[in-house]
């Protein structure tokens, strides 16, 4: 059975599961309640073996997530205390050790932790109006849902370092060349958009997307001679059909 939640739409349709993050009236600001709701969610999927394709997309019109959400910070638990928590539940690792591949559609603003969770998915699809920044550092914070990590392996250090320390917003285009994005669509194509993809990606034979995803992810952290040795036993695997 698909959980329900609150901050959170979780559907399942065949093997396409989308997590859709619903707080409109909030630009879908990530929250305590969502941090804790997404770690469910993403455990739903992990779990369910019907799933084999991720869809991460936001509700309403107006953004994708826009960050962290600011009227938690100073209250109860604090945000300093919400973000230990996260690291010791660990959601960020638990998403990115999930073999399924994920893919996000944005729209709209893509700012502070709806950019890092965008960069912890495999494959990102960007509408025309999508505005991408790092506000933390201006706020006075680290970007800690991963993205000193995942970002600058998006595109790389120099690029990365830019949009932290600058709060600077980038617009689709920019996003597309920077390599932070895979595509940009017209807006009213891009839920159709990522849909078109998942389905693309499940017609692979099914064994093949997690060995695929552990290569590189896995790989990316090895030294290159075991990351070869990594891609010879996927590849055996992969032929035997596992
Ligand atoms: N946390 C909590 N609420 C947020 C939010 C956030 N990060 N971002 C937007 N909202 C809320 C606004 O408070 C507002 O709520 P209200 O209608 O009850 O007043 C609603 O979402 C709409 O946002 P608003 O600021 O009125 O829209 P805008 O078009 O004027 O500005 C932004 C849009 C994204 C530029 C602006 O909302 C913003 O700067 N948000 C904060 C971004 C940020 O710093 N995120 C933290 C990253 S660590």
């Amino acid at each position: 059975m698909t959980p329900s939640f609150e901050t959170i739409l979780l559907d399942k349709t065949e093997g396409l599961a989308t997590i859709t993050l619903n707080r409109p009236q909030a630009l879908n600001a990530y929250n305590v309640q969502m941090r804790d709701e997404m770690w469910q969610a993403l455990e739903a999927v992990r779990d369910d073996p019907e799933v084999r394709v991720v869809i991460l997309r936001g509700a309403g019109d107006r953004a994708f997530c826009a960050g962290a959400d600011l009227t938690e910070f100073g209250t109860a638990p604090s945000q300093v205390v919400a973000r230990q928590v996260r690291f010791e539940r660990g959601v960020w690792e638990l998403w990115l050790a999930i073999g399924k591949p994920f893919i996000a559609a944005l729209h709209g603003y893509v700012l502070g932790s709806g950019l890092e969770m965008a960069a912890l998915c495999d494959l990102r699809i960007a509408a025309e109006d999508a505005v991408f920044g790092l506000p933390e550092t201006a706020l006075g914070m680290l970007p800690a849902a991963g993205g000193t990590q995942t970002i600058p392996r998006l595109i790389g250090a120099s690029e990365a370092l830019g949009l932290m320390l600058t709060n600077h917003r980038i617009d689709a285009n920019e996003a597309l060349r920077l390599g932070l994005v895979h595509r940009v669509v017209p807006r009213d194509r891009l839920d159709g958009e990522a849909k078109a993809l998942a389905h693309r990606l499940l017609d692979r034979p099914r064994h093949l997307l997690p060995l695929v995803k552990r290569a590189v992810r896995h790989g990316m952290e090895l030294p290159l001679p075991q990351a070869l040795a990594l891609e010879e036993r996927l590849a055996l695997q992969a032929m035997a059909g596992a």
